[in-house]
């Protein structure tokens, strides 16, 4: 992590978890970067990317998924092969 201001502690392991009709929580040591590649500062320690696209806090969510009653895909059936990773 480097100066994006969260409290340092050493590299944690970064993991995404996609929320069923709602963002991407992002846990961990991670950087959000513009285009032009400056931080963005990620307010928590753990955050909410949006992926629905109405979010007036691009990149992240701020709750208007619910509005639009945003929708995902279902999980595959466990049978189905998964895409690696
Ligand atoms: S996913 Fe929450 S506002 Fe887009």
């Amino acid at each position: 992590m480097t100066g994006a201001g969260l409290p340092t502690g050493g590299d944690i392991p970064v993991s995404i978890t996609a929320c069923p009709n709602g963002p991407l929580l992002v846990r961990g040591s991670f950087e959000i970067l513009t285009p032009a590649g400056e931080v963005i500062p990620p307010r928590r320690k753990t955050v909410a990317l949006c992926r629905c696209g109405i979010s007036a806090l691009k990149p992240f969510c701020d709750g208007s998924h619910k509005a639009i009653n945003f929708r995902t895909e279902p999980e595959p059936p466990a049978s189905q092969p998964r895409l690696p990773s």
